[in-house]
Parts: C-alpha cells; structure tokens; sequence
C-alpha cells in the first residue's frame, strides 16, 4: 500500500466516525446541530481526500477537470441556496430530491464502472452484483423519488394514481429486472444489458410511488432515502472506496429503522406498507367529514387569555395544523409571555405529529423553543393529570382517544392523553378530521373548549388577550 493510500485510508477512518458520532448526536434535539456539524465535517473531509487522491494519480482528463469543477460548484451553489431558503414544511421534498440525486449518482457510478471494466469482468460475480444492484437500486430511488418530490410540492397529483392492468405491468417490469441480473451477470459486457437495467429501474421506480397517497410521501421518503444508502453502498463496493460503503450503510440503516419507527407510530406494519399498503385512509386535512354534527362547547381568545393567564401549568400541543398556518413564531411567542409570568410551560410532542419525521422538533427549533420544554411522548404523558390548560393547535389524530379502543383506523397507534388534563383548548378551523379521517371524541369531552381559527391568527389574538389579562 503507498503513502498515499495509508493516509487516505486514515482520513476515511476520521471520516466515518464523524459519521458514526453524528448520527449518535442527532438522536436528541439538543445535539442534533452538533450531529449535522460533525456529519458534514467528514464529509468535507471525504471529498477533499478523493480529489487530492485524483490529483496526485493524474486520473483526471482537462475534460474531467471542467465536468468535476462545473459538478461541485452546481451542487455546492444550489445545496446551500436551497438549504437556506428552504421553509421547515418544505423540507420533505427537499429530503426527497436530494435522495434522487444520491440514488442517481449511484447507478450513474455503477453504470460506467460496468461499461469501462468490460471485457468479461462482468462474468466476475464479486464485481458484476454490486453493479446490478447499484443500477436497480439506484434507478429506483432516482424515479420514486422525483415522483415524491412532484407529490409532496404539488406538481404532481397527490392523489393515488393507477391505471387498469397496473399489476401486469409490475409483473413484467420486475421480470424484466431479473431478466437484466441474469444478462449483466452471466454474459459478456454489452451496453444494451445496463441500458435494459437502468430502463426497468427507472419504471419500477414511477409504479412503485405513483399509486401511493400524497399524505402517505413521508414514509415513502424515508424508504427511499434507505435506499439511497443501500445504492451509495454498493457504488463504493463498485469503485473500492471505503468511505461510501460505510457512509451508505450508515444511511440504509439509519433510514431503515426511521422507516420502522415511523410504520411503528402510525400503527402500520412495515409489511403492509411493502406490500403496497401505502394510500389507504390518506385523506388531506381539512377535506373529509366536515359537517358531522358534535357537540361541542365553542370558547373566544379573551376567554383563552383569562384561563391561561391564571394557570399555573400550560402544556402545548402542536400538530400538523401549526405547521401548515406556520404558526411556530406565534406560539414561541406565547409561551414565553407565560413563562415570563412565572407559568411552567412545555410543549407535548408526538413522534408523528405533523407530515415528516422531528416536524414538530425541528419547526419548534427553529424559532428558538428550549429543548428543555420540549417534551417527547413518552415524557410528556405523565404530565398531562397535572396540567392546568392543554392548548391544542392544529393537531388532531395524535390526540385522538379513539386510538384506546379496537376497530378503528388509529387503533393501537400511541397518542398524547391530552384527555386527562384540567382543562382542553383546542384551535383548528372547523370540525374536520384530520390525516386518518375519523372524528375525534376529544373535541366534545366535558373539558374541551373549541376554538375555531386559523392557527396563526387564533395565536395572533389570544397572545394580545393573555397580555391584557398579566398586565391586569
Ligand atoms: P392531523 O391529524 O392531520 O390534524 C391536523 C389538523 O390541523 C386538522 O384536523 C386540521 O383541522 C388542522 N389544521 C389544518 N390547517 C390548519 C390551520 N391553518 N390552522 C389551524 N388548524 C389547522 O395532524 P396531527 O395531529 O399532527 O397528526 C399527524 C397525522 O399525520 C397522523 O395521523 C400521522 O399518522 C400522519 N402522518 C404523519 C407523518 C409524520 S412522519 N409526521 C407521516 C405521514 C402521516 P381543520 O381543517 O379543521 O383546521
């Protein structure tokens, strides 16, 4: 092994336990940042070994040179502006295009690496399977991914979308794939066998994300971001780099057991959601049983004010609603006019709360909440018998009694005992159901008061109320 190679290999080494040390801090709020930090810190570090290593082998053509600087400067310049601009409820279809982009620099790498080896190397099992998976998997997300970004920014119908003999279609196209594992792998090199992998992965990719629910896109994201992972692991398997193997495992693995918790929060097998069990119950907030009557007992911000005004303990509930009406600056606000009072205020955060893995965390850190008061399921439902005023906004499935009780769409799914509080106020715009599309018995308990407002502007009202009734 050269020197080069020796430190090279070490400085893969100090990369990947950036990674390793960056996912351990990710898994709480308040080292999350740091996570991301250290993560991106071997990263940097990864890129600079390789092209320092292509520079010193002169591996690169003047051609390569334009391609490499052209690649860097587009991909720097757009990650940072987009990143930057990027509001916190548009983040999942930013994930989802940076997944397509991962997944397709993969099979692009997997590709060329077949076509260049030729000459009977495919008839190398140990080279020729990690480039067929690489092209497969990374075709796959390439497609899926761009139909949920499309799905998840309403460029594309979010609504499934099937169309008569679609499983025909599955059937053919996956024979095809397995048709192209056989000619890559047991025949000579030939352009037109990688051209038949990369067609069919791609298509799979469309029929596999097209018939699915836009509000279904989150768990889809992360499936296919764990796929990414598994296509940047091969492609390193492929080329010999350490530092994208262990980088794309980490990511497969990672998004896997993202794709577990989410399924395990929702209530939902990972077995029906392989099976194709995606889009059933999706329902956009809002929409669905708008006008069954409940009872319910309406109250006014002034009467918000006054109650919150003389509690000693306030826990907030955000949820999807929050997010949509971005709300979080209203609500950060309230909060610390009650704290400054001397109030004890938390916020009650579902792991599902909101459309995408963290919603809730990350749009509450964003405008500065103390991860302190941020209390995680687990956490927070001990502390509801003892809560004066549970404010409820824009959350509905994740407070749902109904989810105690067998037969129902959410049975079984965890939820936030908001029930059990003193008293319950709860801001949404009208009756409607929220993601699952079932009523909510919350809304008409003894202890509920319904406020019916946009988020924001509810917040808006009762902030200027709750400051009239402390300044008293
Ligand atoms: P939902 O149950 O979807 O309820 C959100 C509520 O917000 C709606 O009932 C809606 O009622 C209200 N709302 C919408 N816009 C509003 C606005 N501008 N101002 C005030 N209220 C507004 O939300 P949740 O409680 O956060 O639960 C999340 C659901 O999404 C769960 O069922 C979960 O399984 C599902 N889901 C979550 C994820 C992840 S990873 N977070 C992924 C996929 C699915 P109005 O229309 O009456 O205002």
């Amino acid at each position: 092994m050269s020197a080069l190679q020796t430190v090279s290999s070490l400085i893969y080494l100090v990369s990947a336990v950036c990674y390793v040390l960056g996912v351990h801090l990710m898994r709480s709020p308040k080292t999350a940042r740091k996570g991301n930090g250290l993560s991106a810190v071997g990263m940097f570090l990864a890129v600079i070994t390789i092209i320092v290593n292509v520079i010193i082998e002169k591996r690169i053509t003047p051609t390569g040179w334009i391609v490499l600087i052209l690649g860097l400067a587009f991909g720097i310049g757009y990650g940072v502006i987009k990143a930057r601009k990027v509001p916190m409820t548009d983040v999942p279809q930013l994930v989802s295009l940076f997944n397509a982009v991962g997944g397709g620099a993969a099979a692009v790498i997997g590709i060329f690496d077949y076509l260049l080896k030729g000459d009977g190397a495919s008839l190398n099992l140990a080279f020729s399977l990690p480039v067929w998976l690489d092209v497969i998997i990374g075709g796959i997300t390439f497609s899926g991914s761009l139909i949920a970004t499309g799905k998840l920014s309403g460029h594309v119908p979010g609504k499934p979308i099937t169309f008569p003999g679609a499983r025909l279609v599955n059937i053919v196209v996956v024979i095809a794939i397995l048709a192209s594992a056989w000619l890559m792998m047991g025949m000579e090199t030939n352009v037109w066998y990688v051209v038949l992998a990369l067609a069919m992965s791609l298509i799979f990719g469309l029929l596999m994300t097209l018939p699915i629910g836009g509000a279904d896109m989150p768990v889809v994201v992360s499936l296919l971001n764990a796929f990414t992972g598994l296509a940047v692991a091969f492609a390193g398997f492929v080329i010999n780099n350490q530092v994208l193997i262990i980088a794309g495992a980490l990511v497969g693995a990672s998004g896997t057991i993202l794709t577990l918790q989410m399924a395990e929060a929702m209530n939902r097998s990972v077995a029906n959601i392989l099976a194709g069990g995606f889009g059933t119950g999706d329902s956009d907030s809002g929409s669905a049983a708008a006008d069954v009557p409940v009872d319910v007992k309406e109250t006014s911000a002034d009467d918000i004010g006054l109650q919150l005004a003389y509690a000693h303990s306030v826990m907030i509930v955000p949820g999807y609603g929050l997010a949509a009406a971005q709300a979080q600056h209203e609500v950060a606000e309230l909060a610390k006019l009650l704290g400054d009072a001397g109030i004890n205020v938390n916020y009650a955060i579902h792991p599902v709360a909101g459309r995408m893995p963290g919603h809730m965390n990350v749009l509450l850190a964003d405008v500065n909440v103390p991860y302190d008061q941020m209390k995680q399921l687990d956490d927070a439902n001990p502390m509801f018998e003892s809560t004066d005023v549970s404010l409820v906004i824009g959350a509905n499935d994740v407070t749902n009694p109904l989810a105690r009780e067998k037969g129902n769409e959410i049975s079984g799914m965890p939820i936030l005992d908001v029930d059990k509080s003193k008293s319950v106020v709860v801001i949404k715009r009208s009756m409607s159901t929220g993601y699952a599309g079932i009523q909510n018995p919350l809304f008409s308990a003894d202890n509920t008061q319904m406020f019916f407002s946009d988020a924001k502007k509810g917040l808006q009202d009762i902030v200027a109320s709750t400051k009239q009734y402390l300044d008293d």
